[in-house]
């Protein structure tokens, strides 16, 4: 889908669809909305007179004009309560809205920004948060199937009426296609089946990012991981049959003027528990185990269209968990590249054994912070609950509050749960200096402080399980791989410092 816009008024648009909006409990519409029910003489009023219009949140109503405007039919989507009215709210109108004229076959749509006019928000985030969830809400996976063509909107003309607003519109449009386009990757890469999305092509893809916008990249194999010592790392790897791939991108790699944020993102393109099998039902969904690799890729991608001012690390740490005559065991001691050693409890406890490579190489670019996502615990999930929030843990309060804040703007929930020493203790091991593994209860936690003795900056650790994938569609979230971090990166990285 194209994204256009337009100075002007709406109901002059020779679009076939039009979408306007409505507040709860609105009598008498005014603004671009009271605009569209003058030229439809009422129309609108009508309906809400009717009670067959009533602004709910997501509500969508359909008139059609009949030659009182050009357009073909007019949307007019719910934006529920004025009082509880936020960001949120516009992505929701906006996703029902456009998904609503798809289903009515609209080919050129236009529609106004929500919330900017009696809404009140800042014109250039309504418009970000309008297009970016009509992007996102349009978003299908369908590479390996083949389907009857269905409807495809071609174009979203947004039309503002105030000319002082364009700039801000342009600017909020512009972040908007970066942003889905870094979810829509990031989608795309936990969408593929495993047999595709191997750690060769997650390097395939920070190759294609780094070749577009001019990054740095280093893909190194188990010789090289080798000869950096990254015992974790290749101790999940022994096992793989697809190769391992330690991958790093690096934006602004030659600007050593500007602040260093690194990323770490699991990249276990499918992970099968290893000789500590997982139960056959349901194992598919570990093709999912690469959600944090492609949140940081997906973020990265969209660094490299803004090209944001920033020196930014993606680190992503790419093997399969199989079991196998070469794979490591339960019993087996393991070091790690900053030398501490790992006694495996379970060979499914292999996201954080990757991660530590990954964290510990991080700190040679001297961080300001280091973010790593990761769908690391089944007991994150039954900790926040599924497609709630993902946990967060952090070493440092201001790059909490931080990562807090991008989780507000976004609606990419987190909750901040704590490192505590007790945690630790679970891990103690009679024969190394850790486990990795700490029973039963607190799961989320014992991970945490795992990863925690691989870190020497600041840090935060999103364990993202519970939300990487899901499996229905809401407002504009898909189903299947949601993409979730991405946007939440970006916005973490945009408003740094
Ligand atoms: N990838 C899984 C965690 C997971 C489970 C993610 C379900 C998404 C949905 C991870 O590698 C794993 O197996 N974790 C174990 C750890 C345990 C063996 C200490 C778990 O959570 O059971
Ligand atoms: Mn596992
Ligand atoms: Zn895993």
């Amino acid at each position: 889908m194209n994204i256009q816009t337009k100075q002007g008024n709406i109901q002059n648009s020779n679009a076939d669809t039009i979408i306007v909006n409505l507040f709860d409990d609105v009598i008498t519409p005014s603004g671009a909305t009271g605009a569209v029910d003058h030229a439809l003489d009422g129309a609108i009023s009508d309906l809400i007179a009717a009670g067959d219009l009533t602004g709910k949140m997501g509500e969508v109503g359909v008139i059609y004009p009949r030659g009182a405007m050009a357009a073909k039919r007019v949307l007019i989507v719910g934006l529920g309560k004025r009082d509880t009215f936020d960001l949120e709210a516009v992505r929701q109108a906006s996703a029902a809205a456009i998904k609503h004229a798809r289903a009515l076959n609209g080919t050129q749509v236009a529609s106004i920004v929500h919330g900017a006019g009696v809404g009140g928000l800042d014109v250039e985030t309504a418009v970000q948060a309008t297009i970016e969830s009509a992007l996102l809400a349009l978003y299908t996976y369908d590479a390996d199937k083949k389907k009857e063509p269905s409807n495809a909107i071609e174009t979203l003309t947004l039309v503002e009426m105030d000319a002082d607003k364009m700039t801000a519109v342009e600017n909020g449009v512009k972040t908007a296609v970066a942003t889905a386009a870094g979810t829509i990757l990031a989608r795309d890469l936990v969408n593929m089946p495993p047999n595709i999305a191997t750690p060769q092509k997650l390097a395939d893809t920070a190759k294609q990012i780094a070749h577009e916008h001019g990054m740095k990249l280093i893909v190194g194999g188990r010789k090289w991981a080798k000869k950096r010592k990254m015992g974790a790392f290749l101790a999940v790897a022994q096992g793989a049959g697809f190769k391992p791939k330690f991958i790093v991108l690096e934006h602004n790699a030659d600007r050593d003027e500007l602040d260093t944020i690194v990323l770490v993102g699991k990249g276990i393109t499918f992970d099968t528990g290893g000789i500590s099998i997982k139960p056959s039902a349901n194992m598919g969904l570990m093709k999912s185990d690469m959600g944090g690799a492609a949140a940081v890729l997906g973020a990265m991608k969209t660094v490299g269209i803004l090209d944001i001012p920033l020196h930014v690390v993606g680190i992503v740490p790419a093997t399969e968990n199989m079991p196998d005559a070469d794979a490591y065991r339960p019993a087996d001691i393991i070091k790690a590249s900053n030398g501490k050693t790992i006694e495996i409890i379970s060979t499914d406890a292999e996201g954080r054994m990757v991660l530590a490579d990954g964290l510990v190489y991080a700190a040679n670019y001297k961080p300001k912070a280091v973010i790593d996502l990761a769908t690391l615990t089944g007991a994150s999930i039954i900790a926040m609950g599924l497609d709630v929030s993902a946990s967060m843990f952090s070493n440092d309060a201001e790059l909490r509050g931080k990562l807090m804040a991008a989780s507000d703007a976004t609606r990419e929930r987190l909750w901040h749960l704590p490192l505590w020493e007790e945690y630790r203790r679970t891990i103690d091991s009679d024969v190394a200096d850790m486990k990795n593994g700490g029973g039963r209860y607190g799961g989320v936690g014992t991970s945490a402080v795992f990863l925690q003795e691989f870190t020497d900056y600041a840090w935060a650790h999103l364990d993202i399980a519970s939300m990487a994938f899901t499996d229905k569609n809401k407002g504009y979230i898909t189903k299947g791989g949601t993409g979730f971090g991405a946007r939440l990166l970006v916005q973490f990285l945009r408003s740094w410092p």
